[in-house]
């Protein structure tokens, strides 16, 4: 998630075309000197906004390197076009300051306009060859160092063109990241208690989002997909996106595509498949070739065939490795208790002689890759749960803070364990004024 919060000012990545960004106060144009269409971003722009741009440009140029100038949007979704030459690199110089000079003038402009966002293509990546990596980093640091002088500007995007640029400003804003706290959320017993909203949750989440606090809903399901999650939390008015649920599915195709690359025998419900994402998936019926086998909760439809094959594909050369989604051992049904994904991952180990590697609560593995999806380090996160034994020991063996709240499972003996909680708080409503008192802002 490549979202950084310095200074209450929001920097973001994303992948798209500058002259599409609705909602946003002003977009920078990479301009030529003349401030007429051209190609690329400058193409784009003018296209978009029509005539009157070129008409209103005319009396503006011609404009020097590093040099911002603004005009209305015109046809653009956009009240304010932020025009800026960037340098050609190996010919206008010191290219560094240059280009550093646009990003920090297309801010002041913005400020003396008042504008709340702005929108900033990669200013002389194109036809002016400044390479992308050396270019973004003066970018980024540029608006980073602008930060603590912005009063009006509270939202800073990178709209990036290609999917190789953008992975080059997200390594970069990651970088930045490092350091960031971050959380970790459970769901049920925290957010909610079964279809029933826990009092508070809701402002709580709206804060994390209001403070660019990344986080991510961290869940054991592997028998209900994201969308699934996504759609109860709107229910309690909680609107978030299928990329901060984190599952054991989502865990183990971001593990496997390193630890296990090649194809994956799922043993997951059909519904649950689409959450591994661009994993690719053995032939359904073939015993041999998997470089994983993948148990989740498949609840009904395990049979001895299907449980047979999942064996046989172990016992195949070369060895897969053997996944478990979580290590439940039962959970309540309405009408009873039904084993759940540890019992056929114990028969598993023990007909093939193997072990499972764990992605789910409280396995380290699954917190690992959840922190690796965040961007930070376990010792700058933080885990809140209601299960003092998966969510706080959990998280704690895995270098991060756990706290505990008094909703969802929680019971008072609880504390009378081993396990001590880094803090205790009545529900997860207590969140914000903990993180103002304990947490280092960046
Ligand atoms: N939205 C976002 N990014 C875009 C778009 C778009 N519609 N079109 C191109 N890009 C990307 C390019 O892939 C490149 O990474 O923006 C970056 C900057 O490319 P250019 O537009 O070529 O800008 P620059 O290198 O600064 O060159 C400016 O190009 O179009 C001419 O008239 C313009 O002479 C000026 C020169």
């Amino acid at each position: 998630m490549a979202l950084l919060r310095v200074n209450s000012v929001s920097i973001e990545c994303v992948m798209g075309d500058i002259a599409d960004q609705p909602g946003v106060g002003a977009i920078v144009n990479a301009a030529n000197a003349r401030l007429l269409p051209g190609g690329g971003v400058a193409g784009a722009i003018h296209r978009a906004a029509g005539p009157g741009l070129e008409k209103e440009c005319g009396p503006l140029a011609p404009i020097r390197p590093g040099e911002a100038v603004v005009t209305g949007g015109h046809n653009l979704p956009n009240p304010y076009v932020i025009h800026c030459l960037g340098p050609v690199y190996g010919t206008d110089e010191p290219a560094a300051t240059l280009l550093a000079d646009c990003y920090r003038n297309a801010l002041g402009i913005a400020e003396e306009k008042g504008i709340r966002s702005i929108a900033f293509p990669a200013i002389s990546t194109g036809i002016f060859g400044y390479p992308v990596e050396e270019a973004t980093g003066i970018a980024l640091k540029t608006v980073v160092e602008e930060t603590p002088r912005l009063r009006s500007v509270r939202h800073i995007r990178f709209v990036l063109f290609g999917n190789r640029d953008l992975r080059v400003y997200e390594q970069a804003l990651g970088k930045l990241q490092a350091g960031t706290p971050a959380l970790l959320i459970d769901l049920d017993g925290v957010l909610y208690v079964g279809e029933k909203a826990v009092a508070g949750s809701l402002e709580t989440v709206q804060w994390l989002n209001g403070n660019g606090i990344p986080h991510l809903f961290v869940t054991n399901t592997s028998s209900r997909p994201g969308s699934a999650l996504v759609e109860k939390l709107a229910r309690f008015g909680i609107h978030t996106d299928e990329k901060r649920i984190f599952s054991p599915p989502v865990a183990a195709s971001q593990w496997l595509a390193t630890h296990a690359p090649g194809k994956a025998a799922l043993f997951v419900p059909e519904a649950t498949k689409a959450e591994f994402g661009r994993l690719e998936e053995l032939d359904r019926h073939a015993e041999s070739g998997a470089s994983s086998v993948v148990i989740g909760d498949l609840g009904k439809q395990w049979t001895f065939p299907v449980l047979n094959r999942a064996f046989r594909l172990l016992m195949a050369q070369p060895k897969p490795l053997l996944v478990a989604l979580g290590m439940t051992r039962y959970w309540q049904g309405t009408d009873g208790l039904l084993l759940d994904v540890a019992p056929f991952v114990k028969a598993l180990e023990h007909a093939a002689g193997c072990e499972a590697v764990v992605l789910g609560k409280p396995s380290k593995a699954f917190f690992d890759a959840g922190l690796d999806i965040l961007g930070c380090k376990p010792a700058d996160a933080i885990m809140i749960g209601d299960d003092i034994a998966g969510d706080v020991q959990g998280a704690q063996r895995a270098g991060m803070k756990g706290i505990l709240v008094r909703t969802g499972k929680f019971r008072p003996g609880d504390l009378e364990g081993e396990i001590k909680p880094d803090a205790v708080l009545d529900s997860i409503a207590e969140l914000p004024d903990w993180w103002k008192e304990s947490v280092k802002l960046p």
